[in-house]
Parts: C-alpha cells; sequence; structure tokens
C-alpha cells in the first residue's frame, strides 16, 4: 500500500519522502530513538476518526525520553495538535496505524541528548502478524531485556533488536510468534504485546517487573474484564509450563489488538481454538476503541470534530 502523502516532521506536515534524517545521528548510529504505536479508528456511521487513549501514549512517550535523557520535552496539546493536522492534510478516512518518534538528530556521539527531532506518521493499516484464526507461538530461546540492561518499560528502537531476534527466529522455524521469557525463566512478553492467559477460569498476566512494556492495552484488557465480565486479572509471574496448561490465551497491543494464540510449542491451548474469553474482549476491545458504544467515551479522541471545534 502506498504511503500517504504528508508527514509530520518538527511540527511541519511535509510530503512523506521530505521527512528524513541523517545518516550521522545518534538516532541512526545508536538506536538514539523513542516512540510509540497508537490507533486510530475510524467510524464510518458517525464519520469520525478516534485515536485510542492518546493522552496515555503522550504520557509514555514522556516517560521514555526523560529515562534516556532527552533535551526536549513536548506538551500533549503539542503532539495531539501535529497528529490533527497530519491526519486531516493526508485526508484519512480509514483505521490507521499511528507512529509517534522522537529522534536524536545532529551529529553527536554516543552520549548526546539532543537536537530532539519529532516525527508522526499515520499509514492506513491492519493487523501488523498474520491472523489467521489464532497464532501458533513457540518459547523463543532468546531471553528477555531486564531493567538493568536495556528497560523494557522504555519505548525506545534499541529494545527491539531483542523482540526481533525472538521474532525472526520463531518465524524462521515455522511459528506466527514468539513468548519471550525474561532472566528468571518467566514470561515476560511476545515481540510487540503482552500476553494474557486463562488458567481455571482466572485471568493472569505478567506483572510490569517481569520485563514489559507497560501496555497501555494490557492495563485496558484489565479495566474491561472488571467492569464488563466481573473478572479480575492477576498481574503475577507466569510459568513457561502455564501456557501449556492454559484454556485460553492471547497477545495484546495497540498494533495488534486482541490476538488469539492457539498453540504453544505445538501444544495445544485449550482446545487449541479461540477462546468464549478472548473473542468475548476482543469485540468489547474494539467495539469501544472504534466508538460503535458510547462506553468509555474518554479514551477516544476524535479527530475530526476537534478540528472543526
Ligand atoms: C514490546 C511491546 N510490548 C507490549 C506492547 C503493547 O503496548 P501497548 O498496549 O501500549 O501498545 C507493545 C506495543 O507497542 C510492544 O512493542
Amino acid at each position: 500500500m502506498a504511503n500517504p502523502k504528508y508527514a509530520c516532521f518538527e511540527g511541519e506536515i511535509v510530503p512523506f519522502e521530505d521527512a528524513k534524517l541523517s545518516i550521522v545521528t545518534p538516532a541512526v548510529k545508536y538506536a538514539a530513538h523513542v516512540f510509540e504505536g497508537l490507533r486510530g479508528y475510524w467510524n464510518a456511521d458517525q464519520e469520525e476518526m478516534y485515536v485510542f487513549r492518546m493522552a496515555e501514549h503522550w504520557e509514555r512517550m514522556r516517560a521514555s525520553m526523560k529515562v534516556l535523557r532527552f533535551d526536549a520535552e513536548y506538551t500533549n496539546d503539542y503532539l495531539s495538535e501535529c497528529l490533527f493536522r497530519l491526519i486531516q492534510a493526508n485526508e484519512l478516512r480509514e483505521d490507521v496505524h499511528i507512529r509517534l518518534s522522537a529522534f536524536v538528530g545532529g551529529e553527536g556521539e554516543m552520549n548526546a541528548s539532543g537536537p530532539t527531532v519529532m516525527a508522526i506518521t499515520a499509514l492506513p493499516k491492519g493487523r501488523m502478524v498474520k491472523d489467521t484464526g489464532g497464532l501458533h507461538c513457540c518459547v523463543s530461546s532468546w531471553t528477555r531485556i531486564s531493567d538493568q540492561t536495556s528497560p523494557p518499560r522504555v519505548k525506545c528502537a534499541a529494545n527491539y533488536f531483542n523482540g526481533r531476534l525472538a521474532f525472526m527466529q520463531a518465524n524462521a522455524d515455522g511459528y506466527d510468534s514468539t513468548i519471550i521469557l525474561n532472566a528468571g525463566g518467566t514470561v515476560a512478553e511476545a515481540p510487540g504485546a503482552c500476553v494474557y492467559i486463562v488458567r481455571d477460569g482466572v485471568l493472569a498476566t505478567p506483572a510490569v517487573t517481569e520485563g514489559i512494556l507497560e501496555s497501555i492495552t494490557r492495563a485496558t484488557v484489565a479495566q474491561l474484564f472488571a467492569e464488563y465480565f466481573d473478572l479480575v486479572t492477576q498481574e503475577r509471574a507466569i510459568d513457561r509450563t502455564e501456557l501449556y496448561s492454559a484454556e485460553e490465551m492471547f497477545l495484546c497491543g495497540s498494533g495488534y489488538q486482541i490476538l488469539p494464540v492457539i498453540s504453544v510449542d505445538r501444544l495445544d491451548v485449550g482446545a487449541g481454538e479461540i477462546g468464549p474469553l478472548t473473542s468475548a474482549m476482543s469485540e468489547k476491545y474494539t467495539s469501544i476503541a472504534r466508538g460503535d458504544v458510547p462506553d468509555h467515551g474518554e479514551w477516544r479522541t476524535p479527530v475530526y470534530a476537534a478540528q472543526a471545534g
């Protein structure tokens, strides 16, 4: 699919091809780059684009930039206004995947903290992983990075080296995706998504100290399960073999949304098909994100109404 006409670069709407970084930037040389990935949902009935949990993404971006000592700080208003202008310039009226990046530009060395260069893209995009009715995953032989080495709660490009190793190995071995264990041997996350299981009817997801990105979708899902299904999510360490004995399992993330896992290491999860809680959550999540139901309006930012106002 062709790229949209424009990107946002340093706050300006520029032709997509002109949004470029030099090869001598610390962003390129040392992966000095933090980012956010979020979705805009097109609601055809309402002729509106809703950006899901935008403020939470802007806040996490600031947290990542702080840990990596970037020299700039962007306000919610500035980022939102840039994004709205970008969507309007591209006249986007379909689901989009939005990426906000902050790069260390200039020609500095490894310890450079600026100048920070900000860019936003909004690309029409479906799911980012093959979704053929449930994923076949393996447990990776790679180990998840840790807070002492390359903190997983910081959403920086460098951390995706670890996920890429695991993901590409899994693909080479014939799996759709993979579950990465932390140095303690318990479940961390998948490359680009968090993990949920259902065991004996109880929901569980690795705690935020298990080597995961503090996922906005993971928190959303726990809240929705509590509010709509009266189910509490345990946040705890999860053993590898619990994946084999779970009756349901799914991955979740802004990009992946709710993605069922139907086997791990060629062992069926439950009956080897998409489980009822997974399906129910998938429906609930997308109906709320798209604004098909009025619930949780505070999580949706309407782009075109914001522009009109
Ligand atoms: C490594 C990793 N874990 C988890 C997630 C899910 O996070 P969120 O729900 O905030 O998109 C992502 C998504 O970007 C990710 O890259």
